[in-house]
Formats: structure tokens, sequence, C-alpha cells
């Protein structure tokens, strides 16, 4: 039927008829959006306290504005708010219910902006507050290892290339690595952070506005440290959204090697770590089992999390300049990955809290396997072998020991010396699991006392000396 009914949206001007019920269900955003609420109100106050600055509004419409927005706030909160599908969105919701509540004032503050730099202003106002959380996070992260490491120093272990022994290292060596990792992912973040902490809003639709706006008070009330140059480019884009992203995934992919790491640990093979029973899951069928489940589950969600990274940037990708109504699709995966990762962090700050190391099997696994080959060799290389003729030496006597199925320290002085004689007797100390490691005192090494000033740098740092 023709011109049957008027559109009531509040772009509905130039509609003759009202959209299709299928449209405002395939295009509503307001279902996982709502949750920038916060955001879109606290971007909308500095709006509308610009505007009545700059007399676009009078003093009184501005403060009745403001007003209007905390009672909604307030009613949001209170989970008294109803969110209307038809209204599509956080942004024309929260608009639409000002005008209800104060008039034609609500009608003027879209004055000078666009949805499309209203919500480019949301999503940075949102992802600059989860940084922050993000950040936090790691940090009780990092601390929990940092416990961990100082609860087990001295503990010797086997460190590993190829998934096979390679080196007597510390345990303590071992678990800082992870702080380390952590502290990356925390730089990482502030970058990304200092690239969201910029006002895109007066980009208006995508071209500026020819009202007399003023973009630096409102960078200011906002706490924003620039404005953004170029109103196409800001409308376009979601490249921080994409980074923080890619914070994500790194977060994650570093969370899924320590899970493949506690799945592998807690085997009956390795059996190098429990994971306390709070935090491990039975089988239904096997009355035995003991399950690492949580560290699975955290390796596993890695694809989720990789999944919204490469599923934002195909969205992106051919886009021409400048908003698409295809960027609406960012905020869902940056949402779900963001639940993910950080449920998955502060998980596992308890999960290492409940986890004991089993010191001596730790310990015994250091035996076996010529882990203290190259300290030989480098023992050589002190006594002006050339490196390359002193691998030669030791995967000679490797040979002989896998032979005779014993170990390197298992051969006595003369046996060693037919290999060469630079070989003396205090070759022992150099050979035994504890002179491996205590030799191994570059920077960054495993020796003892540079995991303590390791530890006690990092200790320091995150404000736990
Ligand atoms: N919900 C929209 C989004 O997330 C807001 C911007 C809509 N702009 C537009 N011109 N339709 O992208």
């Amino acid at each position: 039927m023709a011109g049957q009914q008027q559109s009531e949206k509040m772009w509905g001007g130039r509609f003759a008829e009202a959209t299709a019920a299928s449209v405002e269900a395939y295009s509503a955003s307001i279902q996982y959006d709502a949750r920038l609420y916060h955001h879109d109100i606290m971007g909308s106050k500095a709006h509308a306290r610009m505007l009545a600055r700059q007399g676009l509004i009078t003093a009184e419409e501005g403060e009745a504005i403001v007003q209007g927005l905390t009672e909604i706030e307030a009613e949001i909160e209170r989970g008294a708010f109803v969110f209307k599908p038809e209204l599509e969105d956080i942004h024309m919701n929260i608009e639409k219910a000002l005008t209800d509540r104060i008039g034609p004032a609500g009608a003027k503050l879209h004055t000078a902006r666009s949805r499309n730099d209203q919500v480019n202003l949301d999503f940075r106002l949102y992802l600059r507050d989860e940084a922050d959380a993000l950040d936090a996070l790691l940090c009780e992260v990092q601390k929990a290892f940092a416990r961990a490491a100082r609860r087990y120093l001295g503990t010797v272990m086997p460190g590993y290339t190829h998934l096979q022994r390679a080196q007597p290292v510390l345990l303590s060596h071992h678990l800082l690595a992870y702080v380390e990792m952590f502290q990356r992912d925390r730089e990482r973040l502030a970058g990304c952070r200092q690239r969201i902490n910029i006002l895109p809003l007066g980009a208006a639709a995508m071209a500026g506005t020819g009202l007399p706006i003023d973009r630096r008070f409102v960078a200011d009330e906002l706490g924003f440290a620039a404005i953004t140059a170029n109103s196409m480019d800001t409308t376009g884009d979601r490249d921080f959204a994409l980074e923080m992203l890619f914070c994500l995934n790194l977060i994650q992919i570093h969370l899924s090697r320590l899970s493949e790491e506690l799945v592998l640990w807690s085997s009956k093979e390795f059996d190098f770590v429990r994971i306390g029973d709070r935090y491990c899951t039975g089988s239904s069928i096997m009355p035995q089992k003991k399950n690492p489940d949580i560290p699975e589950l955290m390796r596993g969600k890695t694809g989720r999390v990789t999944g919204a990274l490469m599923a934002l940037l195909m969205t992106v990708k051919g886009l021409p300049l400048t908003y698409n109504r295809d960027l609406q699709e960012d905020k869902e995966q940056v949402f779900d990955a963001l639940d993910t990762v950080k449920a998955s962090l502060s998980i596992t700050a308890e999960l290492l809290e409940n986890t004991v190391f089993n010191v001596e099997r730790l310990q015994a696994a250091t035996i076996g396997g010529f882990m203290t080959a190259t300290d030989l060799a480098d023992y050589l290389v002190k006594r002006n072998l050339p490196f390359r003729q002193a691998h030669g030496v030791v995967g000679r006597i490797v040979a002989l020991c896998q032979q005779r199925d014993c170990e390197l320290i298992d051969l006595s002085l003369d046996e060693l010396r037919q290999f060469s004689d630079l070989i003396e007797a205090d070759i022992f100390t150099v050979l035994s699991v504890d002179g491996s490691i205590n030799s191994r005192l570059s920077d960054g090494g495993t020796a003892q006392v540079r995991v303590e000033e390791a530890l006690a740098r990092v200790e320091q740092q995150l404000g736990m000396a």
C-alpha cells in the first residue's frame, strides 16, 4: 500500500514508508551496542557543553541536556530503561529518550554531529577504559608469576627446545619469561591506547561541519590528548579497534602457550605440576581422571579471539572511504574478544596461585639427556679450542655415553681425556646441574644470581617490593 505510513524514524523525513520489520531486525545493533551507554552519554554531555559555549544552543538548553542525560544514565543503571530495536542503536535510543524527556532542547543535541563521528567517539572512549582494565589485569597476572618465581627460587628443571630437554634452568627463570611477555603486552596496549586517545568528534558525517564548533574544548573535556586531523579518515577509521584486537590476540596467545605447558606438565608423562582440585574437572566415565580443563579452554578460546581479528580485518578490507554501515560489525568482535581475554586473564592469576610444582620431579628430569653437553663445549672453548671443534669433541663423547647408556658425569677423567687432554678434574663441577645453571651468568641468563636480580627488578616494577 503506497504511502501507508510515514516513517517515524529520527531520520525518517524523506521516507514515505515505514521500514520493513526484517530490515529493522537485520540492522539493529542495540542488542550489543547498549554496552556503550555510559560512554555515549559522556560524549554527548561534552558535546552539549561545547554547543552551549559556542552559542549554538542556549546555556539553559545545554543544562537541560546534561541533566536529562544524567537521569537517563541512572535509569539505564537501574535496569528501568527500555531499549528499542526500532531505534537501531544506542545513540538513537538515548537521543530519543532525551527528547521525550526534555522536549525540543533534546532535538538540538545532534547539532554539528553525525552518528558517524559519534560512534567512533563512543568506541574510543570505551576502549580507552578497557585498555586500562586490561593493564590492571595483566599486572595481576605478572604479580602471580613473580610470587611463584619467589616461592620456587632455587628449583631446577630442564629447559626445552623442540620439546627436547636442552639445558638445565631455574624454574623461576621459566616463570619470569612469562612476566616479560605480559610486560610487552602492557607496553603494546599503552601504545594502542595513545592512538585510541584522539578525539574523532567534529568530523561530523565525514567532511567536517559548517557550524562554529570547538573540537579542542571537547577533547579537553573528555581527556583526549589530541584531535584527529582529517575528517574523512576519522569516520572511516577502525585502525584503533583492529589494533586493540591485535593486542588482545597476543595476550591470548601468550596465555595459550602457558596453557599448553600446563596441560603437558600436568600429564603423567611430565608430572611437573599439580593443578588444585578446584581448578580441574573430572570425567563422567573414567573415575580416576582429573583433567586440566581450564588451560584447555584457555587454549581453545584463542580460536575465537583470533577469529575476531580476522573478521574485522576482512570487514574493513574493501571499504571505500569514508563511513560504511559495514563498520557496525566492529563492535561484537571486539566485545567478544575483550570478554574472553579479560576472563582468561583473571582466571590465570587464580590458577597460578593454585598450582603446585613438583620440585622432585623437575629436579629428576634434569638428569638424563646430556643437558650439560654445551657446558662441556664451553669448557673447551675457555681452554682455547675453537667452538666448532669443541662441538665435535663433545658430540663424540655423547655418542660413547649413548653406547654405554650413561651420563656425561658418569665417565671417568681418564675416559674424558681420551677425547681431549684439555679436560681436567674441575670438569665435574661444570657437568653438574647446579654448576651448569650457575655458569650462565650472561645478562638475562639463568644463573641463580641473575634470576634473583631479575626477580627483584620485576618485584620493584610491579610495586611488590
Ligand atoms: N550503529 C552504527 C554503527 O555502529 C552507528 C552509525 C550509523 N551511521 C549511519 N550513517 N547509519 O556503525
